[in-house]
């Protein structure tokens, strides 16, 4: 599929956006003088008035270049913002993936860098996941083939499109190693994986337990030791900026999480491929800041491991020793995300002394009790980084809420036995987990962390541009960030 930018529409089906109470888009003269009149005849007497949602479909008349009109509605003029414009854009294109066209030509309200919008949520919305299907009927194989933003000139908008295409790459990323069944992606493979984006400017380096058992990362061995394949710990460092210290990325890359000995109920158990969230989030973050050239220096670190029961696997009552020489009660070996990222946090900071380290884990279903789907829950030592963070959420509609930290939540991880233990009691799970977390921060160091259980894959009605069971969550939140915060 091809995504452009250009000046001149093609002979299919072009895609006309307007605002609410003016049926007849202000670009339809584009088409030629007598197109306005046509769509006003076609309109009159439906109840298309350009709301959001709204699409308005017809032949085009004859006499035109073009065979197929949808005409979308955005929604009320003051309130098109960059959200409005994806949701339009992924509308007009899941109209036509598989309708038989082949070129769809996307006419925004003008020349602005905003309108590339339409062809970020165009692009997004056509994202498919189906290598696996053998059998797919002809006619439920995608027919576009280029999807194109016109413009009188093109400059601006260009220029905007180059760079949500590298997140648009990113976000793809995320989706495809979510999407992957857990027999292919697993930490083994999904290293390799990260090693192929040396091909971009990335630095790679990957440990394996040899390296990790040197380093005495007990916490995130224990729990890959059920698996039968290697936990890995993958780095990708971005230097894009001058010689000041890195932001560093952690993600949890849980490969499937069966829960270990502590075993999850069968329902549902298949979205436990998904526990690698985090660490697609990352490895598609990094993906976007190299194909942008950001200007900023950042490490991207993704612990991967699987959480299987097995005979060789972790008890609940084992006592591990993290890389931070802190000791630590397993009573749950489902708690195991907290237990992979303890290390990585220990080790991002040792290695790279970070301005700042922020960590982006599919972590507790709690979280998902808290806000559902609609926001990550934030977690952080550092108000400006979570500030931050806060308006990232806001720009790209990645949102986050934050939810508090305190010594009151900390007590409740004290272990009869080592320093801590993996779990709180039944109260404020997600919190208590964070407070987990914040135990391998250094004082001194911001730190913000982003429970994405909720968000990663959602349920129940979906945007538009949100087609594939991964949802993408990630890359463009933290690209946001880094450009607010961390570059120039
Ligand atoms: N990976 C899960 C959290 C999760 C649940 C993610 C649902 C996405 C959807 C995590 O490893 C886990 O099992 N957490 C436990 C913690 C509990 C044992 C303290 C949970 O949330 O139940
Ligand atoms: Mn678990
Ligand atoms: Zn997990």
């Amino acid at each position: 599929m091809n995504y452009d930018v250009k000046t001149e529409f093609a002979a299919d089906a072009i895609a006309l956006f307007t605002t609410e109470g003016t049926p007849v888009p202000p670009k339809a003269g584009l088409l030629g003088e007598r197109v306005p009149d046509a769509i006003a005849a076609s309109v009159e007497g439906s109840r298309f008035n350009g709301k959001a949602g709204q699409i308005f479909e017809m032949s085009a008349p004859e006499g035109t270049q073009v065979k197929r009109i949808l005409v979308i509605g955005l929604g009320k003029a003051d309130a098109v913002d960059h959200k409005a414009l994806e949701n339009a854009g992924a509308r007009a294109a899941k109209k036509l993936l598989t309708s038989g066209y082949e070129t769809l030509s996307l006419v925004g309200l003008s020349d602005e860098a905003d309108q590339a919008h339409l062809l970020m949520g165009a692009r997004l919305a056509c994202y498919r996941f189906d290598g696996y299907f053998t059998k797919q009927p002809d006619d439920q194989k995608p027919s576009l083939k280029t999807v194109s933003l016109i413009v009188s000139a093109t400059d601006a908008a260009a220029a905007a499109w180059t760079e949500l295409e590298a997140i648009a790459e990113g976000t793809e990323t995320a989706r495809d190693l979510m999407n992957e069944p857990p027999n292919v992606l697993h930490p083994e493979s999904f290293a390799d994986r990260v090693k192929e984006m040396e091909a971009l400017g990335l630095k790679v380096t990957v440990l394996g337990e040899a390296e990790m058992t040197k380093l005495g990362m007990g916490s995130l061995l224990g729990v890959g030791q059920g698996s039968i394949r290697e936990s890995k710990l993958a780095v990708m460092e971005w230097s894009g900026g001058g010689d000041e210290a890195p932001l560093a990325l952690v993600g949890k890359g849980v490969c499937f999480d069966t829960g270990g000995i502590s075993l999850k109920p069968g329902p549902q158990m298949e979205d436990m491929k998904g526990d690698m969230g985090g660490a697609a989030a990352v490895t598609g973050a990094m993906k976007t800041l190299a194909k942008r050239k950001a200007k900023a220096n950042v490490v991207g670190l993704i612990g991967l491991v699987e959480n299987m029961p097995d005979g060789n696997a972790q008890r609940p009552g084992d006592i591990v020793t993290s890389m931070s020489g802190q000791t630590i009660e397993i009573q749950n070996t489902d708690a195991e995300g907290r237990l992979v990222l303890a290390d990585v946090l220990t080790y991002a900071q040792e290695t790279y002394k970070p301005r700042a380290v922020v960590d982006l884990a599919t972590l507790t279903g709690a979280i998902v009790i808290s806000l559902g789907h609609e926001n990550a829950g934030l977690f952080s030592n550092d108000d400006d980084l979570s500030n931050s963070i806060t308006t990232a959420g806001k720009t790209t509609g990645e949102t986050v809420w934050r939810l508090p930290l305190g010594a009151a939540y900390d007590r409740l991880i004290k272990s009869k036995f080592a320093d801590m233990r993996n779990i709180g009691g039944r109260s404020a799970g997600s919190i208590t987990a964070a407070q987990f977390l914040q135990r391998f921060i250094k004082e001194g160091t911001p730190w913000a962390h982003i429970d994405i259980a909720g968000v990663a894959w959602k349920e129940g009605e979906k945007e538009p541009a949100d087609v594939s069971w991964a949802s993408g969550f990630g890359p463009r939140l933290l690209n946001q960030l880094v450009k607010d915060s961390y570059e120039g």
